[in-house]
Formats: structure tokens, C-alpha cells, sequence
């Protein structure tokens, strides 16, 4: 799949008083995927998460559709770090940092999260990809560029989690939908 969502959704206020008592009602545990566009909205996102009934908060580092945000601090060693440590101050619950497949060496990013008090890091978010309508001769999405996911991506995930896990000692959370288990 190549999508170029973005990170639409209703608000942390929203997910707190509709989302989250919802949530509560399953036996499972709650882990709250948090994107800003600047280390501010992390840290105030972050206040607020740690007020909440949740299990742990999941720092998106590496949305590709989000112009200024995300992937900026997800791929460097000190664009994680820096980010990962301010959120590290102010929140008391375990924190994962999530990591963009779109650099050069992903041990570098995890290791930013972990040198700032992560307590893991997941792994991979969307490749970055572009498809052409080569009828209209234009980009098939209005963003030209999109976040790749799915089976395509796999070999490349595997390949990350192996890197990381070599290269950092916090728990590493190699993701994939069950759907592409077949
Ligand atoms: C439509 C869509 C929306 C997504 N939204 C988010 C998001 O809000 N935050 C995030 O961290 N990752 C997001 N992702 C990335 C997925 O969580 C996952 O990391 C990525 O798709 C790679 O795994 P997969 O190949 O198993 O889908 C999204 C992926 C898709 C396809």
C-alpha cells in the first residue's frame, strides 16, 4: 500500500474522553501512538499522556507525510535523542520510540533512543515511495510521495530489526500486521 494519510485524527482531548473509555473495556493493554510537528507538541502531548490511564506512549518519529514534523527528528542520532530525552522528562510511563526505515544506517536513530532513556524502540514505519499515472503523466497521489507499507516492505523490516537488535539492549518490537501472516 501507498498512502498518504497523514496523521488525521480527532485529538488527544477527544481520545481522552471517547477513545480511551472504550478502550478500557477490553483485557489488553493500551499503548498511545503520539505525533507532534515540533519537540513542543511532543513534550505537551506527553504532559497530557501521562495523566491517562494508558500503558505507554509510542513516539511517531517517522510519519514521511507530515511536511514539517516527524521524519525531521526520526533520522539522525541527535534529532532522537533530543526529542526522546525532553518527552523522557515528563513522562513516568514506559516509552517506546518508533523509527523510520528512510535512512541511510537505522542503528543510528535507535541508538539516540536509547542513549536518551527509551525503553524500547519499534521498527519499521512506511517506506517512502511514489507511483505515476502514466496516462495523466502526473504522481497518483496529490502529495507526490507516500508512505510504502505491507508484504513489499517485510524483507527490508527484517533486515532493520536485525541491525537494531545487534546494535542497541533495549527490547526492540519488530512490527507487522497479522494480516500478512499467510
Ligand atoms: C494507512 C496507514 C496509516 C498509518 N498511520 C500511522 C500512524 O498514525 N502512526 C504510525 O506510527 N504509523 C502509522 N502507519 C505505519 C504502520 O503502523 C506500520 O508501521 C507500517 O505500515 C509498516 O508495517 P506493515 O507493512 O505491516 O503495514 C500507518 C500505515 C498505514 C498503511
Amino acid at each position: 500500500m501507498l498512502n498518504s494519510i497523514g496523521l488525521q485524527n480527532p485529538g488527544v482531548e477527544y481520545f481522552m474522553e471517547n477513545d480511551l473509555p472504550w478502550l478500557r473495556k477490553f483485557d489488553t493493554k493500551i499503548i498511545v501512538n503520539a505525533c507532534g510537528s515540533t519537540i513542543e507538541d511532543y513534550v505537551e502531548l506527553a504532559k497530557v499522556l501521562n495523566t491517562l490511564d494508558i500503558d505507554g506512549v509510542e513516539l511517531n518519529l517517522s510519519c514521511p507525510n507530515v511536511k514539517a514534523g516527524c521524519m525531521a527528528f526520526g533520522t539522525t542520532y541527535e534529532g532522537v535523542k533530543e526529542v526522546t530525552s525532553q518527552v523522557r522528562k515528563v513522562l513516568d510511563k514506559p516509552l517506546i520510540v518508533k523509527l523510520t526505515p528512510n535512512v541511510t544506517d537505522i542503528t543510528e536513530p535507535a541508538k539516540g533512543a536509547e542513549a536518551a532513556g527509551a525503553d524500547g524502540v519499534s521498527l519499521i514505519n512506511t517506506l517512502l515511495g511514489m507511483s505515476i499515472d502514466i496516462e495523466k503523466q502526473r504522481p497518483v497521489l496529490a502529495n507526490n510521495m507516500g508512505g510504502l507499507s505491507g508484504p513489499a516492505v517485510k524483507p527490508v523490516a527484517v533486515r532493520m530489526v536485525y541491525q537494531v537488535a545487534k546494535a542497541v539492549k533495549i527490547p526492540v518490537l519488530g512490527l507487522r500486521r497479522n494480516s500478512y501472516r499467510k
